[in-house]
Order: C-alpha cells, then sequence, then structure tokens
C-alpha cells in the first residue's frame, strides 16, 4: 500500500482529534501542518505517536507541493481563502491526489458552491467529512439488518439528535464567522446520519430524494442576562448584539423515487445539554424492525466521590465536552474510532489512492448546506419549506440566514 502524505491545515480540537483517529489508519502519515500560529503541539503530538514527520509550514501554498493531501481542518470561515490558495498551488505543479473539507463544506450555499467551482478547476478528488456516517455502530445496524429491510421495505423514520453544552472556541458563537448557531454548526451531522439511515443499503447516499424541510430554532439558554455574561467573559461574544440559537429541531421528508414511499428524518441539536458531555443519538425505525444508538452508554463507568473528586483536573478525558469530573462517569475508551473519524480517514486514503473521490464528496457537502439552510429558511418564515418548488430552490443558492448576517435579534 501506498503511504499517503497528509497536509493538515488548522491545529485546534479537530485536528487533535483527527490525529488520534489517525494513529488507527494505516498507510496515512502526517507530512505537514499549517496553521494561523505555528501548531507546534499538534507537530508534537504527530512526531510523538510516529505519524510522520508533523513538519510545520508557514503557508498552504509552501507546504502543498510536500504533500499528497491536503486535509482542511480550521475554522468555517477561512475555507474560501484556503481553497483558492490550495488551487493556485495545484495549478502551479504541486501533484496533489486529494482534499478533505472537515463540515460544514461553506456557510450558505454560495460559499459552498463557490467551493465545488474552484476544486473543478483543477479536477482534484476530494472527501467531505461527515463522520456520523462513518460510525461503526451505524454501519452495523445497517449491515445487522440488511436482510430485514430488504424483506420489510427500508427505515420509515430516524430520529438523531447531536448535543453539548456549548463550543469550545470564540468563532463558534459569533454566527457570522461560523454560519450561524447550533443549526449550522451541528445540524449538518444530524441531517447527514439521518438521510443515510432512512437509505436502502445498496443505495448511494443521495438516492431518496428531499422533498420538505420544517424547522423551529431558539434561543434558551445562552440569551438569558447569566449567561449572556458568561459569553461576553469568555469569548468576547456579545449575544445581546448578534444572537445565535442554542437549540434547533425540525423534519426533513424525502421520497424513494423507485417505490414512492415516504420517510422521514427528524433532527434535534443543541448548545444546552447541561449533562453528563456530548450526546450523539440515533433511533432508526422500519415495518417491524429498529435500532437505536448511543455514544452516552459505554461498556466502562467509572465513579468519583466527592472526597476524591478535588484531585481530578481534566474532566474531558472522559468523553468529549464532558461537564462534570465527579459521580458516576461514562467513559469512552476510543471516542476518535466510536464517532467515525477511523474510518472517513480510512475512506478518503482509499479513495484517493484508487483516484476518485471518497462516499460523501463536496457535491454531497453542498447538498447537506442546501438542507441547513432550508432549515433556517423555514424557522425564519415558520413554514415548511418545500423542496421541489422551483422558485423556493432559486431563493436559496443566494439565500443567507438573518442569524447568520448578524441579525439573529429579528428571529430569536
Ligand atoms: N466533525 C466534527 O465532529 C467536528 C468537530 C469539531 C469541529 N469540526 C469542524 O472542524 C473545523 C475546525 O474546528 P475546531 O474545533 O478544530 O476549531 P478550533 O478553533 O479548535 O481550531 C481551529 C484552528 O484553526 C486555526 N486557524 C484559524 N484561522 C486559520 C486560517 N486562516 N488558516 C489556517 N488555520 C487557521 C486556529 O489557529 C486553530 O488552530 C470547523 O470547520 C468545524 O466545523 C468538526
Amino acid at each position: 500500500m501506498r503511504t499517503l502524505r497528509y497536509g493538515i491545515v488548522g491545529g485546534g480540537f479537530i485536528t487533535m482529534f483527527h490525529l488520534r483517529a489517525l494513529r488507527q489508519v494505516r498507510g496515512v502519515e502526517v507530512a505537514g501542518l499549517v496553521s494561523r500560529r505555528p501548531p507546534e503541539a499538534a507537530a508534537r503530538y504527530v512526531r510523538e505517536h510516529g505519524l510522520g514527520e508533523g513538519k510545520v509550514y508557514r503557508s498552504v501554498k509552501e507546504m502543498a507541493p510536500h504533500v499528497d493531501v491536503v486535509a482542511i481542518f480550521a475554522p468555517n470561515f477561512t475555507r474560501i481563502a484556503t481553497i483558492e490558495e490550495l488551487v493556485d498551488a495545484v495549478k502551479a505543479g504541486a501533484p496533489l491526489k486529494g482534499v478533505i473539507c472537515e463540515k460544514p463544506l461553506g456557510r450558505n450555499l454560495p460559499e459552498a458552491r463557490r467551493l465545488v467551482e474552484l476544486i473543478r478547476q483543477v479536477n482534484l478528488p476530494n472527501a467531505y467529512f461527515e463522520n456520523q456516517i462513518y460510525m461503526k455502530s451505524v454501519n452495523a445496524a445497517r449491515e445487522q439488518l440488511r436482510q430485514v429491510s430488504e424483506a420489510m421495505g427500508p427505515p420509515l423514520l430516524a430520529r438523531s439528535g447531536e448535543e453539548h453544552a456549548g463550543p469550545h472556541n470564540a468563532w463558534f458563537w459569533d454566527p457570522t464567522q461560523q454560519g450561524g448557531g447550533v443549526m449550522s454548526d451541528m445540524g449538518c451531522h444530524c441531517l447527514g446520519v439521518g438521510w443515510y439511515a432512512l437509505t436502502p443499503p445498496d443505495k448511494p447516499v443521495r438516492f431518496l430524494q428531499p422533498q420538505s424541510v420544517s424547522a423551529d430554532l431558539a434561543l434558551l439558554k445562552w440569551g438569558q442576562p447569566r449567561w449572556r455574561q458568561e459569553l461576553l467573559d469568555r469569548f468576547g461574544v456579545d449575544y445581546a448584539r448578534t444572537p445565535a440559537e442554542d437549540f434547533a429541531t425540525g423534519m426533513v421528508t424525502y421520497l424513494n423515487p423507485e417505490t414512492g414511499q415516504r420517510a422521514k428524518s427528524q433532527f434535534s441539536v443543541s448548545w444546552m445539554f447541561d449533562k453528563q458531555g456530548m450526546r450523539l443519538a440515533l433511533e432508526t425505525l422500519g415495518a417491524g424492525y429498529g435500532f437505536e444508538t448511543s455514544t452516552l452508554r459505554s461498556s466502562l463507568e467509572v465513579f468519583i466521590g466527592d472526597v476524591a473528586a478535588a484531585g481530578v483536573a481534566n474532566a474531558e478525558a472522559a468523553l468529549e465536552k464532558s461537564q462534570s469530573s465527579r459521580g458516576l462517569l461514562a467513559v469512552q475508551p476510543n471516542e476518535a474510532d466510536l464517532y467515525g473519524y477511523t474510518d472517513e480517514n480510512e475512506d478518503a486514503a482509499a479513495s484517493f489512492r484508487a483516484g476518485r473521490s471518497a462516499m460523501l464528496d463536496w457535491d454531497y457537502g453542498v447538498e447537506i448546506v442546501r438542507l441547513t439552510m432550508a432549515a433556517y429558511l423555514a424557522s425564519e418564515r415558520r413554514a415548511t419549506v418545500d423542496l421541489t418548488d422551483p422558485a423556493t430552490n432559486e431563493f436559496l443558492e443566494t439565500y443567507v440566514p438573518l442569524i447568520q448576517q448578524g441579525r439573529g435579534g429579528e428571529v430569536l
């Protein structure tokens, strides 16, 4: 197997998670890293774990000729500038084999489509990273139920949720930089995995056709004076001026084009899950069968009493976004694998080696942005958005949600 040399853009939270995942992926090494500030911690981790040279470069342009794959793990608002620089490097001769982009592909449709247009100019195989679709639990359930769903018909209803107590960095809370609140940040996970869970196992990921989207977005916790003040103190973000939603729920209706059967995907996301840590849950039901998975269930639980808790500093050692370091704690010993990061990197690497895009390409990423925009529009209009209506689709192409424009006060 030919080793693929990754060059990673961004040296923050998700980069560290992917590095943990890459320790479990064969045939990939991390040759380069570039970030806004020199990503020394990530580079040290790379070298300490034998993941590769981990050389820190000053720019994407400088790094591109020395790697096979550029993995974009930088903040949402930096996408276009990064891809423009990358495409220029390829045009100047950098022999890249693929490019990866973390979710979301763009903050709105004009941005997402611009990224696809840029990458087409150089015909570069690509991967859109939506980890939940690669979760081993989700794929094991689909495999286990393959024959049942062939006999009884594909799933009809999916309910998915991703929640935690709020993001770790200021730019996530700024709707103009991030793209919105929790719908933009985490709704994409549920939209992706719900669609996938309903899709017959032998069909491509975009087989089911989205028909309509309804949604209700709200600011429940972080708009209250006490919590607004905390955001101001911790992150310098003022939710009195530019609020974003900390809760979103809704439903996408899909059509099976072969049978005419409809299926529904309910989603629910929040930044106000003041419980154990990150909850990532999926329930899927067909006629006579179903499956359910939750990342808050683990075969490992530890207990830390009040007396011992004083000595425990690192709550996040147990679970991403963990809220507590005492009591009965669910511990996930391999979160990078649990959430699907291992498998999405494996698929990207195998696909690029074969000269093609991954199962989830950037066109798929655009579709997820389209569904996300439909959810914002549905909430703004307080009406279901009909995705079979040409005028609505045309409107979505240039639509930027009020919350993303920094005008969330008008709708929340
Ligand atoms: N799949 C998931 O579950 C998941 C989880 C977290 C984040 N993400 C995505 O990953 C991306 C990064 O999120 P994060 O949590 O790592 O954020 P972060 O704030 O923890 O880290 C961002 C990093 O990018 C660097 N950076 C900032 N501007 C840059 C630029 N112009 N060029 C290069 N680097 C730059 C920062 O210095 C920092 O090192 C986001 O798009 C986010 O949506 C995905």
